[in-house]
């Protein structure tokens, strides 16, 4: 494997020798003595051309812990605004042999435009509405590591909310199932998806009908930015239908957990005491894993 352009270019072996990696890297950062030169002396570039909290700061923490050194390329202040094309602006920064490019952008396929140009390793951080793969990595790793398991037989998960416009949710969904999950997607009709990347997908339309028999209640952002015209009706009332509160969590299985990729708008998708729920909510636990989850991508993939 030389790049990770979606959860589709990996196996399963793949699937479970990153997660595997993953496991010993988080296991490491937990004891707090984590030192490595796995990487040293490797430059990795971060191309982010929409905004990011937490991926862009998770590579490079990854990158960092790992001793390569990383270089965070800005779109605003780059040639980008002289008008120079993105093909060109990927060659150069390819001509200076960077040893792997991690790519965010709004456009389609982007990381496989840049894989074509580059000869380096090219991660995908956020690719439009299709793949996130790494951050189906790291609520993989999330969950495998509350469960005290490897793989997801048995765990029922429902992705709720704006699925049509989640990368998020199409990465999701691929990994979730092809490691045993059975997945459901509640989401209003405007925001339901036409087709999915996984077979045997149940899908429904209120979180009342969805939400009886799920261990695990992942929600999503209105990703407004994405879409073309006004497609929710208002926030307070997409809440009242479709926002996770305390009273609608209860429905799921007891002791279902609850996830969000971030950034979350609390008060629409997810209540506040949701979100900050410390028995429930494993939101910041994702955020913490997503730097062991970078760190085996890049271990894998840079050399
Ligand atoms: C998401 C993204 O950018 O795809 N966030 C993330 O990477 N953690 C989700 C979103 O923007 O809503």
């Amino acid at each position: 494997m030389k790049h990770l352009t979606g959860i589709s270019d990996l196996s399963d072996s793949d699937i479970r020798a990153l997660l595997d990696q993953g496991h010993d890297y988080a296991d490491a950062l937990d004891r707090g003595d984590f030192r490595s030169d796995r990487l040293k002396g490797r430059v990795i570039v971060n191309m982010f051309l929409e905004n990011s909290t937490r991926t862009r700061t998770s590579f490079e923490m990854a990158a960092l812990r790992l001793s390569a050194s990383l270089i965070n390329w800005d779109a605003e202040t780059s040639s980008l605004k002289k008008g120079e094309s993105f093909s060109d602006t990927v060659r150069t920064l390819g001509a200076m042999h960077p040893d792997a490019l991690v790519i965010r952008s709004a456009e389609y396929e982007a990381p496989h435009a840049v894989a074509r140009i580059v000869e380096c390793p090219v991660i995908n951080a956020g690719d439009s509405w299709r793949e996130h793969p790494t951050q189906a990595l790291l609520d993989t790793l999330t969950l495998e590591r509350h469960y005290k398991t490897r793989g997801l037989s048995g765990l029922t998960i429902a992705i709720c909310g704006d699925v049509s416009h989640s990368r998020v949710a199409g990465s999701g969904m691929q990994i979730f199932s092809r490691l045993g999950a059975k997945v459901r997607v509640i989401a209003p009709p405007f925001l339901m998806p036409n087709k999915f990347p996984a077979d045997g997908i149940e899908t429904f339309t209120s979180l009342e009908e969805g939400l009886p028999g799920c261990d695990v209640v992942m929600m999503l952002r209105n990703q407004k930015e994405r879409m073309n015209e006004d497609l929710i009706p208002g926030d307070a009332a997409f809440h009242r239908q479709y926002g996770l509160t305390h009273e609608r969590l209860a429905l799921a299985n007891k002791n279902a957990v609850v996830m969000h990729p971030a950034p979350m708008n609390r008060g629409i998708e997810i209540s506040d005491d949701v979100a900050d729920d410390p028995q429930r909510s494993l939101i910041f636990t994702q955020m913490k894993n997503g730097v062991p989850a970078r760190m085996a991508v890049l271990d894998l993939l840079v050399r």
